[in-house]
């Protein structure tokens, strides 16, 4: 079967498909045919970086697919599933044709969607969840989120405004703004400088940008950022856990129309490299996907 590996790091040059062993599942493990993964920024900074499991290694976090061996609670074989693998802590990659994952791992797939749509969910979407439920959003206060157009931010944006949040959001160009207004922000920035200071009392940065200066005094600041903490009080980062009962949550959110996911490209695997090369130029409005 094929699988995207990498032998050493560097560029997208580094990206191989080849054929690889059929992985076996192992006692409580469900083998998955890959209908279609996501690109993540960790992908390609595990690519470029000394970061993740020992080489070769096979990449990829996200997973919409079909079961096709293996047992599970409450999977059979034909089920359309979706996945988080956490590859940089367990090795585990998606970007393969076969993937076997502890059943506990998976999440049925929306129905309201093509399968290979909904391997823009996994990774971003669990990673949005987790990081406002650490932000303890309470009533009518109001929430500013970084990269608010990005994989991440743009379903924390759908998300906080659920729960019944005023969220803003901060883009990186102008252009981008009527994204953000589409995901359910009020006032869209671009420029730092223009925020509001003091005004919010949360915040949710997946940009990487010091916007500390606009947390009221007391609020909390969230980083999903690898950029180091601004200096203020309250500010703590938030590491995405694997996690398939907040996957079920957002399949639900998508098949009730609560939730939207916006697609930039899509690519064969055997494109990664221009997948890879598309995805680091940045300024995309939605996530790139790879199909196998
Ligand atoms: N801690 C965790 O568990 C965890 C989980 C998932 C992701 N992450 C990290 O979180 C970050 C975001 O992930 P993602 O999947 O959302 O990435 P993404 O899809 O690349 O989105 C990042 C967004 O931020 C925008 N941006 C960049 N610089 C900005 C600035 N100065 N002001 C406003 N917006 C800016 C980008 O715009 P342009 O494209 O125009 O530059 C893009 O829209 C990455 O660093 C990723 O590694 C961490």
């Amino acid at each position: 079967m094929r699988a995207v590996q990498i032998d050493r790091r560097g560029g997208p040059e580094v990206l191989t498909v080849r054929e690889i062993p059929e992985p076996v599942p192992a006692e409580g493990e469900v083998l998955v045919a890959v209908t279609a993964s996501s690109l993540n920024p960790v992908d390609w900074k595990t690519r470029a970086r000394q970061v993740g499991p020992p080489l070769p290694a096979t990449l990829g976090w996200d997973l919409a697919g079909r079961v096709v061996a293996g047992e599970g609670p409450g999977y059979r074989v034909g089920d359309e599933v979706i996945a988080m693998s956490a590859q940089i802590a367990t090795g585990r990659g998606t970007w393969s044709e076969l993937v076997a994952l502890p059943a506990h791992l998976l999440a049925p797939a929306p129905t309201s969607l093509p399968l290979a749509q909904s391997a823009a969910l996994p990774l971003a979407g669990t990673t949005a969840l987790q990081a406002l439920r650490a932000a303890e959003l309470g009533p009518g206060e109001r929430l500013l989120i970084t990269g608010a157009v990005g994989g991440v931010g743009a379903l924390a944006v759908q998300l906080a405004r659920h729960t019944g949040t005023q969220v803003d959001a901060l883009v990186s160009r102008p252009e981008h703004a009527a994204a953000a207004a589409e995901s359910g922000a009020g006032q869209t920035w671009h420029r730092t400088a223009d925020l509001p200071v003091g005004h919010y009392h949360a915040i949710l940065d997946t940009a990487g940008v010091d916007v500390s200066n606009a947390l009221v005094q007391g609020g909390r600041y969230l980083s999903i950022s690898d950029n180091p903490l601004p200096a203020v009080l309250g500010a703590r980062k938030s590491y995405v856990q694997e996690n398939a009962t907040d996957l079920t949550h957002l399949t639900k959110l998508i098949d009730t129309g609560a939730l939207r996911l916006r697609i930039a490209e899509h690519h064969p695997v055997t494109h990664i490299r221009t997948a890879h090369e598309h995805f680091e130029a940045g300024g995309l409005l939605g996530k790139v996907l790879i199909t196998f």
